[in-house]
């Protein structure tokens, strides 16, 4: 066998063509095929005919050639194979140009290999979450007394902030510095004084720094550590902080420009909206695993015209129409974005903006459920605020939340909604809060629809040949802000910041 390479992960298998010609594949998963099976040999038990036609079409117009299979699940089980990646060689790996896989057409065409390719996947996580980002990592009200610690994740870095003893805030990633081990297990916790490793229990200050460790100088002379050994080099990655009105951001990189400036004047404006300087308390979480790309979900928040349209709650009961007073703001890097509207009437049945709703005789016995008691001194009922790279601020009538989307490899996320309240909020203001967190979530009466549809796209994208695009037209071409909400403007405008941020080339407008 020929030319086999060092595949990337969340990767099913690969055919290749071998020496004497014959196409022989390979399975990194046993429920795939039997390694060193021959291709009719999966091809009757996992591949679909059109993707064997393919395969073969592909390796016939090459020499040699490496293709790369996904394993796509369905029902549980891997049952079905999607080509994920095509190498044709001379010998010599071909690199994926990621300039090129970007037509000409801006950010109006979206290739799907964003979606689904593994170098890709791996890239963004280098150059968008452990580069010169600003990530959410909690809420500061979270973590109250000395030692309290909060688990997250950026990108697939786990992290863990830390209320320190002088009060102020640190983020360091929890692996240890000896051999690796997670530091914390829980989601929430108290680290005491210090940081302990369970597994040969080294000890780090609450910012990281390395004092101490069992039999440093070994017994009686004999073992340990020697004397060179600096354990100042030894600590944790510790990452940059900053706290804004209650809310906490860390990244990997110390030089990053200050938050403020990163967030831009605009978003400061929307962001102090909500986050006024009050202090916040936290109302309930939720965690979902949608099987989508983390950009996808991302997509979603920048989207109001499948809101419209998708979401027959919202439509249903006038909580949200594209006929609605709106504005759609981006950011002078494109990146950030907050979507707004005004809620009118809350019978929408006999003004649908021309939407059909499935059932007209629906009616609500609590109306408290959607009916904003306004808050933020002006008329706005919906604000989606989503900052680059991975977090959206939602009020929803009352229900405020944080929505922190977690990559897990190119096909899935996290999605960990915080819902939050004010510390001055009364009784009732917190049962409102708490009744309308009904509307958001896994099984929110609108957000339900949304992890479907985000599951499908993923589905519908895989296997796609790979000049395949996305058409982002709606509402132009361009990545502006505008008052209306039949628009893909934002999402143009986010991926004109990630083709800067991954180096795909300057995205025309
Ligand atoms: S891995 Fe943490 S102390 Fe050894
Ligand atoms: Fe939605």
């Amino acid at each position: 066998m020929q030319n086999l390479f060092r595949l990337p992960f969340h990767i099913g298998g690969f055919v290749v063509r071998n020496d004497s010609g014959h196409i022989d594949c390979v399975s990194m998963d046993n429920s795939l095929a039997v390694p060193g099976a021959r291709l009719n040999t999966i091809e009757c038990h996992c591949i679909p005919p059109f993707v064997t036609e393919r395969l073969f079409h592909r390796l016939q117009a090459s020499s040699s050639a490496l293709i790369i299979l996904k394993p796509v699940p369905r029902h549980g089980r891997f049952c079905t194979v999607a080509i994920c990646r095509t190498y044709v060689m001379d010998g010599i790996q071909t690199p994926l140009d990621k300039k090129d896989i970007w037509s000409d057409a801006g950010t109006t065409r979206v290739p799907y290999q964003i979606y689904q390719n593994p170098e890709i996947y791996a890239e963004e996580l280098e150059h968008i979450f452990y580069g010169s980002s600003w990530n959410y990592v909690g809420l500061e009200c979270e973590v109250p007394e000395s030692g309290d610690y909060r688990r997250n994740f950026i990108g697939e870095r786990e992290i863990l902030m830390i209320r320190k003893n002088d009060g102020s805030i640190s983020v360091v990633e929890n692996r240890c510095a000896h051999r690796g081990a997670q530091l914390c297990q829980g989601l929430f916790g108290n680290t005491g004084a210090a940081l302990m490793c369970p597994y040969h229990q080294w000890t780090y200050t609450l910012d990281g720094e390395l004092t101490g460790m069992p039999f440093k100088r070994g017994i009686k002379g004999k073992g340990g550590l020697n004397s060179d050994f600096d354990m100042k080099t030894r600590g944790l990655t510790n990452l940059k902080v900053e706290i804004l009105n209650g809310v906490v951001f860390a990244s990997f990189d110390h030089d990053v420009v200050p938050l403020e400036e990163y967030l831009g004047p605009d978003m400061m404006q929307y962001f102090t909206r909500i986050f006024d300087g009050r202090g916040l308390r936290v109302v309930g979480y939720e965690r979902q695993i949608i099987d989508c790309n983390w950009k996808l979900q991302m997509e979603n928040l920048k989207d109001p015209y499948h809101a419209g349209i998708l979401h027959l709650f919202l439509i249903s009961f006038g909580l949200f129409r594209l006929d609605q007073e709106s504005k759609c703001l981006v950011d002078d890097n494109k990146g950030h974005s907050v979507l707004m509207t005004i809620k009118d009437s809350e019978e929408g049945n006999e003004d649908t903006g021309g939407v059909r709703i499935a059932a007209p005789d629906f009616t609500l016995t609590d109306h408290d459920l959607i009916q904003p008691l306004l808050e933020f001194g002006d008329r706005i009922s919906l604000s989606i605020q989503t900052l680059f790279p991975s977090l959206i601020i939602q009020a929803q009538c009352n229900t405020l939340a944080t929505r922190h989307v977690l990559p897990k490899g190119p096909g899935s996320h996290e999605l960990v909604w915080t819902f939050f309240g004010f510390e001055d909020d009364d009784d009732a203001m917190n049962d409102r809060r708490l009744r309308q967190a009904n509307l958001m979530g896994s099984a929110g009466y609108v957000t339900l629809d949304d992890a479907e549809a985000l599951e499908f796209s993923q589905l519908g994208l895989a296997g796609s040949p790979e000049d395949e695009v996305a058409v982002l037209e709606i509402g132009g071409k361009d990545c502006e802000s505008n008052d209306h909400l039949v628009t893909e403007s934002l999402i143009r405008g986010f991926y004109m910041r990630y083709r800067d941020v991954m180096g795909h080339g300057k995205a025309i407008t």
